[in-house]
């Protein structure tokens, strides 16, 4: 069996084995250079010389690798994760490979990481955008990725969206004038940077690793308390309980400019490495962004859809940014389930602004085959609900500046008295 610590390393080779990793041997620049590639490359891509150092691109960027990573095929995805709970084991352990290298804080410098400049306005000195920041606050803890602007050396400015679990820790103990602690971990067992983009229950989300991988979660822990998985970078720090600075301007998951916002300042105090480390940079708006951020909520979905109806599939779409459209497949039993459907999908993901429900035989991968549907089963005044004032992203940029938007929900499914008008004439067909 593969040792929990070399799950990321493993991960790779098991890409390149495949010929699915687009290795770069020579030198690039993390400064814009690398991104751009990451842009143009089909799957995953390896730079054996970024700025002098390694780094992975695109790791999760499809399905088909999400796929791989969880052991099933990408049409399985969803019924694999809807039935993951969060009673994972967790094990703390002494030592970690990530140990390898220990960098203390007069000598921490950011600006010799490879953390990559992306697009030309982003603001800083760059970006870490596979960063998961593992906090604790009075015996609560919490996993997640935010994106992490370099102010100088040893500062980050962090994106804290609200009401996050990161945010709601910080908020604790800046509340109380108090730094909060945390650890910045790049480059774990995949399965852990795709839980921790996860919403689970506060603290759960190595737990929740552990059930998706099917064997537990080693943490080990900082010198600051923080207890972190085996990754190839850890930073060590805390959250100032009073300094902002703005953040941004950085583009997300919609490839638009999101608004600079004052910011929490992250001030690093150490960085333990594994020997010739590989950073894990994610392309922002790019498809491994899109897919982490969406995937996670497409079981949200299903499970919420499922309470009210029979439930077949859901997809967060690509050109919906994977977050702010929806298409809903369910087996329609009763009239108005599809209206159901709809309020279930919105209240399942508060960011989702569009939905639509369709019926079995529709395809929801084939957008042709989702209009078929709008165009031949929806009528505007009977099967369009629109719900005004409500929260929304706050990273549609259409929405209010106070978070509220306008969500539509498309009932696209057959009516079922007179189903018959709508029934898709098949060909006869024929062998050969
Ligand atoms: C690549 C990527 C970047 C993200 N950046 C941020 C961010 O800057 N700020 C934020 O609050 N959430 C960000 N998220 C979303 C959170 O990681 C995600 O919603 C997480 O599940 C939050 O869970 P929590 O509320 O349990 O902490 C990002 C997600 C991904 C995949």
């Amino acid at each position: 069996m593969v040792k929990s610590e070399m799950r990321f390393r493993e991960f790779i080779k098991n890409l390149k084995e495949s010929g699915r990793l687009n290795e770069i041997d020579y030198p690039v620049s993390k400064y814009f250079e690398a991104p751009y590639m990451a842009s143009k490359s089909d799957g995953p891509i390896f730079f054996n010389d970024i700025s002098k150092s390694r780094a992975v691109m695109n790791l999760l960027g499809s399905r088909d690798e999400l796929g791989s990573m969880l052991g099933v095929s990408k049409d399985e995805i969803i019924d694999r994760l809807s039935k993951v709970d969060f009673s994972g084991k967790v094990v703390l352990v002494n030592d970690s490979p990530t140990k390898q290298n220990e960098i203390n804080e007069k000598d921490v410098d950011l600006t010799k990481l490879p953390i990559m400049k992306h697009f030309e306005k982003d603001g800083g000195l760059g970006y870490i955008t596979a960063g998961i920041v593992v906090t604790e606050f009075e015996g609560e803890t919490n996993a997640s990725i935010h994106r992490l602007m370099i102010i100088d050396k040893n500062r980050l400015a962090a994106r804290l969206v609200p009401p996050r679990h990161t945010y709601v820790l910080h908020k604790k103990a800046s509340e109380k004038n108090q730094k909060l602690p945390i650890a910045i971990v790049i480059g774990p067992d995949p399965i852990i940077t795709y839980a921790s983009t996860t919403r689970v229950p506060l603290g759960k989300e190595f737990e929740y690793a552990a059930s998706l991988r099917g064997e537990p979660v080693e943490l080990f822990e900082c010198s600051n308390g923080i207890k972190v998985p085996h990754a190839e970078y850890v930073l060590e720090g805390y959250i100032d309980p009073i300094k902002r600075v703005p953040e941004g301007p950085f583009v997300d998951i919609t490839g638009t400019y999101d608004i600079v916002r004052d910011e929490p300042v992250i001030t690093v105090t150490k960085i333990w490495h594994r020997n010739d480390p590989i950073y894990h940079g994610i392309l922002p708006a790019g498809p491994e962004h899109l897919l982490m951020m969406g995937v996670p909520y497409e079981p949200k979905i299903y499970k919420a859809v499922s309470e009210v109806t029979t439930v077949k599939n859901v997809v967060l779409t690509e050109g919906g940014c994977c977050y702010l459209h929806a298409i809903v497949q369910i087996k329609k039993q009763t009239e108005g389930d599809g209206k159901n459907a709809i309020m279930a999908a919105f209240a399942a993901h508060t960011s989702l602004k569009h939905v639509v429900v369709v019926d079995e035989d529709i395809n929801i991968f084939d957008q042709n085959d989702v209009e078929f549907a709008i165009a031949t089963r929806v009528k505007g005044d009977k099967d369009i609900l629109i719900i005004t004032n409500v929260r929304g992203s706050s990273l549609d940029p259409r929405g209010e500046i106070d978070g509220t938007t306008t969500k539509v929900g498309i009932d696209a499914t057959k009516v079922l008295n007179c189903s018959e008008l709508f029934e898709r004439a098949k060909l006869k067909t024929f062998e050969n």
